[in-house]
């Protein structure tokens, strides 16, 4: 096995953390020697390479998790290579039901990678929860008062969290807006803090909580809601790709054809809502697996995203596309991205202390800067793909391995008739059933003439 993953990876490209995630041809092995092979980025134990493969959660686990647990749900996990960001590389743990996704995001990283530039930078990790202080006589009075008070408030608020002050995060600031409503006027607070790498809601809802009753009395009102904004427009990324066009000839298409297609479909979801919300969905394929496979909140991610791709009153795609001077392609997107690694699942989760452990991301900042790099390559391959091929020809080909199995196709079979399906064009249940049957009898024969 050693000496086939040496001829797998090339030792030449070492990137600043030390390792290759270049794995060519790592979709043609068997899953356990894929799981070997990925020895060669992380030292997996024997035991962490069965927990991947069999059990990544126990249902002892899962009863303390969730209430009126009956078991642990499976999906496939699986991870995408050869991906080089910041000049780092990484192995991208995914868990997701769509075929196409991890493909996808292995094949665009490692055009990328020969052919252009891909970089993220993440602002600190700010989130802030939102206290509603309703029946306020005097809103502008309330205001002044509460932020008169903030030393104090925001001192109350870190006593709340002292492990969290202690590793150099903690509130950071009051802010007060008067909105107009259905009910009138409301004080609206914000409660601004450091989470570092925590997600950090529980953090700042606690501190919201314990803040109510002071603001409430403050501003002479009551309060109603506490808790985090999903919109956490303060906790940013910022994902630029850069790529020689030549590298996207596709389906007869030149590569400058390609990449001026790939601006107009882009310029189709910045016109058309209908399309940037599909747009933006093919963002999220690319985010979402990471973060259910490192045991982040995928709602609240998935929430923030769209409200901030609405923020000017209209919904818009969240990522550009664009070519500069030199003819490159540029693809360029800013999302929100509210992620943790401790705390919550990522510190309970044996299967997630794993794939945090495999991914070598060392703070929540990171772990963003890969995720939302993931959204953007994710989201390129699939307007190139609609710009050029169009999307049911690869989509089929994984599709027909589906279809393969819910016919009784296991194992290597499912893989002969769903090659054959996509050869033929014709992904059908009845057509998988025809080509099993013929297959089984074929190797039945070879069989017979063998023993004879
Ligand atoms: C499918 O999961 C995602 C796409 O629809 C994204 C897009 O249309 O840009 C292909």
């Amino acid at each position: 096995m050693e000496e086939e993953a040496k001829n797998l990876i090339d030792i030449d490209e070492i990137s600043l953390n030390g390792k290759s995630s270049r794995f060519p041809g790592f979709y043609k092995h068997d899953l356990s020697i894929r799981l070997d092979l990925l020895e060669q980025w992380y030292p997996l134990t024997t035991n962490e390479k069965w927990m991947l493969k069999r059990e990544t959660l126990t249902p002892e686990l899962a009863d303390v998790m969730v209430e009126n647990a009956i078991g642990v749900f499976g999906l496939p996990l699986g991870v995408a290579v050869n991906i080089q960001l910041n000049e780092r590389d990484y192995i991208v743990p995914m868990v997701v039901e769509e075929s196409s996704v991890i493909a996808a995001l292995s094949n665009s990283a490692r055009l990328i990678r020969d052919h252009g530039t891909l970089t993220s930078e993440a602002t600190d990790p700010i989130m802030f929860s939102q206290v509603q202080l309703v029946e306020v006589k005097n809103p502008e009075h309330a205001k002044k008062t509460i932020l008169k008070k903030k030393k104090d408030l925001l001192r109350v608020a870190n006593q709340q969290d002292p492990v969290l002050a202690k590793l150099g995060g903690g509130a950071r600031d009051i802010e007060v807006r008067i909105i107009d409503s259905l009910s009138g006027p409301m004080v609206i607070v914000h409660i601004i803090v450091d989470c570092r790498d925590a997600m950090g809601a529980n953090a700042v809802n606690t501190m919201a909580e314990t803040l109510a009753p002071i603001l409430a009395e403050l501003a002479e009102g009551e309060a109603i809601c506490k808790i985090v904004s999903n919109l956490s427009d303060r906790r940013l990324v910022r994902v630029r790709m850069e790529m020689e066009v030549d590298c996207l000839a596709r389906a007869g298409f030149t590569g400058e054809q390609a990449a001026d297609r790939i601006i107009k479909a882009y310029h189709f979801a910045e016109a058309d809502p209908y399309r940037a919300a599909t747009h933006n969905k093919g963002v999220m394929n690319g985010i979402d697996p990471i973060l259910i496979a490192t045991g982040n909140d995928w709602r609240a991610c998935e929430a923030g995203v769209h409200a901030f791709a609405a923020r000017t009153g209209k919904y818009k795609p969240v990522s550009h596309f664009s070519r500069d001077k030199s003819g490159k392609l540029i693809g360029e997107m800013e999302i929100p991205m509210a992620l943790g690694i401790v705390g919550g699942v990522t510190s309970i989760h044996p299967g997630v202390k794993i794939l945090l452990k495999l991914m070598k991301v060392k703070t929540s900042k990171e772990l963003a800067e890969v995720a939302a790099a993931a959204g953007l390559l994710q989201n390129f391959t699939a307007v190139w793909t609609l710009a050029t091929e169009g999307i049911q020809k690869g989509h089929m080909t994984l599709h027909a391995r589906n279809v393969a199995v819910f016919a009784g196709a296991i194992g290597e079979m499912a893989i002969k008739v769903a090659n054959q399906m996509a050869h033929e064009g014709r992904v059908r249940y009845d057509r998988a059933k025809q080509i099993l049957k013929h297959l089984l009898v074929r190797e039945t024969q070879d069989q017979e003439d063998q023993n004879q």
